[in-house]
């Protein structure tokens, strides 16, 4: 789990409202992130979920009292708050926006964010009339413009039946709000980078195309790292299946023409350039302007080569990393493609082992470095370490600069 999340203080608050039988999951993520999570509730939230369900998860108490315990270190209802290195609010009510945003605190959950000087995030669920009141949407603006994050509600179907805006964010979108709110004062909030990710499809015809086994995870998973520690981070995705991480700006492609033109773009102004999408090498020279007939006999697709986005680049002060999926002869065919791509940091994988799987193993590959090997991890520890190494990198480019 990402590395942002360890050993943070998070007060996850829970009012009344149905999407509250989400919230033990986000409970749950954020716990197996590392973080040390605190769970307060109101009253009427202990009609939907019961407060022993976040006890068992957190092995903590759980607070639906305003009246805080006052023992050694524990100033009753103030400690929480003033501990806390994050508040989330979900779901966050009608009621308790407009609690939030005035300042009243008569239950645990708004007496303890008025008590927390640390970031607060809300993710509102309601019926949709209730959320598109003057008076709702009023509170949204007074919390917004205070500086704390709204996440969602989105459009769909409601538990009152009807279909309009008012569903509580999934807790995988809440996760990655906590993860950037955590991560804005992060290593690399000066930064701007751009991550691609998963295969292209280059067409043979109207309905079929040629492609490969990329899922997207890693390169996905290294726009999230970035994002967590601070950086303004653009993913230039290929077709994946994976949802579009939360704080991450993302352009959608599909052919290797697509992902050069909007890599050649967001890299404009950007610090770092991470090509990690398994882009194809070749492409059929004339897609068909109709479906090919399998009453063909026989059929030769002619192929011809793509432009190589990461070659392409070259601008000074630029960091580029790029990877390599081989399948023989590792070291070697890496070697000559950091240096033939003038890169500043290579990741190597096996392309037979790593493609479409939840872990990596790779080796770092830096000009005139020995090879870092590292053991086989999570993509999105593997993520972690890649970041170090880039970090590494732009400290040394910084030095240089200033001597
Ligand atoms: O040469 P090869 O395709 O093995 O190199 C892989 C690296 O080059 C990856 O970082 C990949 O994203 C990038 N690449 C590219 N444009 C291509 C093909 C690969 O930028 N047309």
């Amino acid at each position: 789990m990402p590395r942002v999340l360890r050993d943070k203080r998070i007060v996850v608050g829970v009012t009344g409202g149905i999407a509250a039988y989400k919230v033990p999951e986000l409970v749950r993520r954020l716990l197996q992130g590392g973080a040390v999570v605190d769970v307060v509730m109101t009253p009427a939230a202990t009609e939907f979920v019961g407060p022993l369900t976040f006890q068992a998860l957190t092995r903590r108490p759980v607070q639906v009292s305003t009246v805080g315990v006052w023992q050694g270190e524990q100033a009753g209802h103030v400690t929480l708050g003033a501990q806390a290195d994050l508040m989330i609010v979900a779901p966050a009510t009608a009621d308790v926006l407009a609690k939030l945003a005035h300042g009243i605190a008569d239950d645990a959950v708004t007496l303890t964010a008025l008590a927390c000087p640390a970031p607060l995030i809300v993710a509102p669920a309601m019926d949709h009339y209730m959320y598109r009141h003057p008076a709702t949407q009023a509170n949204v603006e007074v919390l917004r413009a205070r500086g704390v994050t709204i996440v969602g509600p989105h459009h769909g179907p409601l538990a009152s039946g009807m279909i309009g805006e008012g569903r509580m964010a999934e807790p995988d979108e809440l996760v990655g709000a906590v993860r950037q709110v955590l991560g804005r004062q992060g290593p690399l909030r000066e930064y701007t980078v751009v991550v691609t990710a998963g295969p292209t499809r280059e067409p043979v015809d109207p309905v079929r195309f040629l492609s490969n086994h990329s899922s997207g995870k890693m390169g996905y998973a290294l726009a999230e790292v970035a994002r967590d520690r601070g950086a303004a981070t653009t993913l230039v995705s290929g077709p994946t299946c994976l949802a579009p991480p939360y704080g991450v700006r993302r352009i959608d492609v599909e052919t290797a023409a697509e992902m050069a033109q909007a890599v050649r773009e967001t890299v404009a102004d950007a610090d770092v350039l991470v090509m990690c999408a398994a882009v194809a090498d070749f492409r059929p020279r004339a897609p068909a302007s109709e479906k090919i007939k399998k009453q063909t006999a026989s059929l030769v697709l002619e192929l011809e080569p793509t432009e190589d986005i990461l070659a392409s680049i070259q601008r000074p002060g630029l960091v580029k990393v790029g990877f390599a999926a081989e399948t023989e002869r590792l070291l070697e065919h890496a070697r000559e493609k950091l240096e033939r791509k003038g890169l500043d940091l290579l990741v190597l994988n096996d392309a037979r082992r790593t493609m479409g799987a939840d872990t990596a193993q790779v080796t770092l590959l830096r000009p005139g470095q020995a090879p870092d090997v590292l053991p086989e991890l999570p993509k999105d520890e593997v993520s972690e370490r890649i970041w170090d190494a880039i970090q590494l990198l732009l400290e040394l480019r910084k030095d240089s600069a200033l001597g």
